[in-house]
């Protein structure tokens, strides 16, 4: 297994490219087994998760071919299948559930189980795609599910504004009979996404971006090119790389607007963040104070860039608090930071950040995506060395961490252990 090794105290400087976004191309990718015609998406980044799906797309009975940063799907005679293998090793295979149904009116699809940032179940999946005609068993930890006739158009009402839920019930929509309209719908921008390759295939979505979602099904979608929005959860960590290192960096390929609520806090912890015409640039100086941050659906504060902002408040003057309102269990990175030095107290939601600490090299390791890359970040400026085990998270979702960081001036590496 790889670990990344940060030898810190280096100021980045120089331009980052952001990659397409993995959050968007996974529900994409996945809806790609709906249309009768071929599919040719762009600016999908080489990631772990993304060959995954592809992985289950072939289970699935679909063809297709990488060549990065493009893919391009041809569905054949789909099988309803996915396997917990698959499942267990990506959460998001959940996403297949929409489309199974939609198309053949059956799925067999694991049942994700535990993780590690909360339960996380699949609950309002269930009961929003049962509203349009779907029943569902629990089968030796599989979901099964099947429709006696076509999906039916329905007024659902979603408890919360799950994004996996919006997704999966997008493309069961799509090909419904009848008209479907989602109340408290996820606004995030990968729904968006999702929602603009569907219509771009054919379907009938208005309001997407917005909490009522309309969908006028339509008997058959036919293949199309689209290209997939960049990721603003890497464009954000990177922002915090720049000013983590009190350095000055330009993101190009940038999502600009959905980084808005990002900015926002960075500007008030005295970060200067620019909006340019090549992308977004990010300077700071080692003046940085504290903030309180709330996570919150969009266009809140995202929850996939709270331990990415800890790492960088462990650093600045005074203290903040960041409470955690999308997911139980998501401060496991604060241990690790802890051991690094810094002073974070942890009580249910909101963990305590008190400010001006010197972060020291240290081994850590971390149990999700996002927490390793604050484990990262907090390296860019801890004094010695760190090592961050386990990166096998990093490399789900981040495409050639080392290399963009090296570029600008991080002396980082993957040492194979
Ligand atoms: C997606 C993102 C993830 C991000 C999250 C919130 C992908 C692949 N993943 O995850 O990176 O952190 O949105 O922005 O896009 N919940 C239920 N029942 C359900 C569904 C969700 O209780 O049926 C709960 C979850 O446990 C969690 C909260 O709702 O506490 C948010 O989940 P959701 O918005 O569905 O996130 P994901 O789609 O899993």
């Amino acid at each position: 297994m790889d670990k990344l090794v940060i030898q810190g105290g280096n100021r980045l400087q120089g331009e980052i490219r952001i990659s397409g976004s993995k959050n968007a191309s996974l529900p994409i990718l996945l809806a790609s087994l709906m249309p009768e015609g071929d599919v040719v998406l762009e600016n999908v980044p080489e990631l772990r998760d993304i060959r995954t799906t592809l992985k289950l797309l072939t289970l699935l009975g679909c063809n297709s071919d990488f060549n990065g940063p493009e893919v391009e799907i041809s569905a054949g005679n789909l099988v309803p299948e996915a396997p917990y293998d698959l499942v267990r090793t990506m959460r998001a295979s959940v996403l297949c559930l929409g489309p199974l149904l939609a198309k053949l009116g059956r799925a067999k699809v694991a049942l994700p189980g535990g993780c590690a940032i909360g339960s996380r179940p699949v609950d309002l999946h269930l009961r929003a795609l049962e509203r349009m005609g779907a029943t569902f068993d629990l089968d030796s930890g599989y979901i099964i599910g099947t429709c006696k006739s076509p999906l039916k158009g329905a007024h659902i009402t979603f408890d919360f504004p799950t994004v996996g839920g919006t997704e999966n019930l997008l493309m069961a929509a799509s090909l419904a009979q009848g008209k479907t309209i989602l109340e408290n719908a996820a606004k995030e921008p990968e729904v968006v996404d999702l929602a603009n390759f569907l219509n771009a295939c054919g379907a009938r979505i208005n309001g997407h971006g917005t909490s009522i979602i309309t969908i006028d099904g339509v008997p058959a979608l036919n293949g199309c090119r689209y290209r997939v929005m960049s990721d603003r959860i890497e464009a954000g960590t990177y922002m915090v790389a720049g000013a983590i290192s009190f350095g000055d960096v330009l993101l190009t390929n940038c999502p600009v607007e959905e980084l808005d609520s990002v900015s926002a806090k960075l500007q008030e912890m005295g970060v200067k963040v620019v909006m340019q015409d090549k992308g977004v640039q990010i300077s700071a100086d080692d003046k940085l104070s504290c903030v309180d941050v709330v996570t919150l659906p969009y266009p809140g504060f995202p929850t996939d860039m709270q331990a990415q902002i800890m790492a960088l408040m462990c650093v600045a003057r005074g203290s903040g608090v960041i409470k955690e309102t999308i997911f139980e269990n998501r401060f496991m990175h604060a241990l690790e930071l802890i051991r690094m030095g810094a002073n974070i107290k942890l009580s249910g939601q909101n963990a305590v950040v008190r400010g001006g600490k010197k972060l020291m090299g240290a081994p850590v390791m971390a149990s999700d995506l996002r927490a390793s890359a604050a484990l990262v970040l907090a390296g860019l400026v801890a004094e010695g060395t760190t090592e961050v085990s386990r990166i096998y998270h990093l490399d789900r979702g981040y495409e050639s961490m080392e290399k963009k960081l090296s570029k600008v001036g991080a002396r980082i590496e993957r040492v194979s252990q």
